[in-house]
């Protein structure tokens, strides 16, 4: 049995299963939705389904696929959390049609393991920000997606802003090797303090929950002080972050929206990504850039 049944809702293990069913949808007019995910579902994903159903006669697939390529190390992998049967609910709850949730064995190339030879490359991005503390996880994502997309092949799929540099790349795959597929960002969903949600907030104790908050609250500061010019927003936000000494910084970048050199006034974004307590978070947040006297700095 590659499918099964579960009320409205078909899960579907086998790939050739599950392409022959979104060909058929297609063929009846209705687009295909890809919200790719690798469960642990919370209310960032369920903002995403909501997204994907809004689309009009739109059908939507959830994959479920813990990539464990992605992970810098088995420790990550094994203490991932996995809900599946509440993932499975939450998706039911939502209305969605299909779920792809494969085997790794299932993912893996013919008679291999997880490591096929052909990979996507994410280029020179890939190894900044994000890539530059976890060497080979973009291209760990971006050759999971790029398979997720042959076997689905979808009109649109959804990614939230949350990861925005992995939504910058699937961004650029998808243009520079033509997959015609419509790659959309839905803006992060956010605790009532600001913390951006997250399979891993799990993780935090109450006392680094509590010092997590200075992340969303620095990008907030950044934002602010967006007005100022470049070198204003990297000090608002830093300030911030050294206030909180059970933070531990790792980056913080104000770049352009595709993630090249930040302008000297537009549109911007300020990412970063810090340890709190065990536990490694990433945010970010779009902002508006005007010029300093220096062009860059504060006037
Ligand atoms: O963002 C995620 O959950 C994963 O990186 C993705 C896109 C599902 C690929 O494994």
């Amino acid at each position: 049995m590659t499918s099964r049944l579960r009320g409205e809702l078909t899960v579907h293990e086998d790939p050739a299963a599950l392409s022959a069913v979104t060909r058929s949808l297609r063929l009846a007019g209705h687009p295909v939705v890809l919200v790719p995910t690798m469960g642990a579902l919370h209310a960032g994903h369920r903002a995403l389904i909501r997204a994907a159903r809004a689309i009009p006669s739109g059908r939507t697939v959830v994959s479920i696929y813990l990539n464990p390529l992605q992970f810098g190390s088995r420790h990550d992998l094994d203490r991932y959390p996995r809900s599946f049967d509440a993932d499975l609910a939450m998706c039911r709850e939502e209305g969605v049609e299909l779920v792809f949730a494969p085997s790794v064995a299932t993912m893996s190339p013919p008679g291999g393991d997880t490591t096929g030879d052909t990979t996507v490359s994410p280029g020179a991005l890939g190894a900044q920000l994000e890539g530059a503390s976890r060497a080979g996880h973009f291209a760990a994502v971006l050759t999971v997606v790029a398979t997720l997309f042959g076997i689905v092949a979808p009109d649109r799929a959804l990614f939230g802003e949350k990861d925005y540099q992995q939504l910058v790349l699937v961004q650029r795959m998808v243009a520079d090797l033509q997959m015609g597929v419509q790659v959309l960002g839905v803006p992060t969903a956010r605790d009532a303090d600001g913390l951006a949600l997250s399979s891993r907030n799990i993780y935090l104790d109450a006392e680094a929950r509590g010092a997590a908050v200075a992340l969303s609250a620095a990008l907030s500061a950044g934002a602010k002080a967006g007005g100022q010019g470049h070198d204003a927003v990297l000090a608002a936000a830093g300030e911030v972050l050294a206030r909180q000494p059970a933070v531990a910084l790792d980056y913080l970048a104000l770049r352009n929206p595709q993630l090249g050199p930040a302008p000297a006034q537009g549109p911007a974004r300020l990412l970063l990504a810090a340890t709190v307590g065990t536990t490694r978070l990433i945010d970010n947040v779009g902002l508006q850039l005007s010029a300093g006297s220096n062009g860059r700095g504060a006037p």
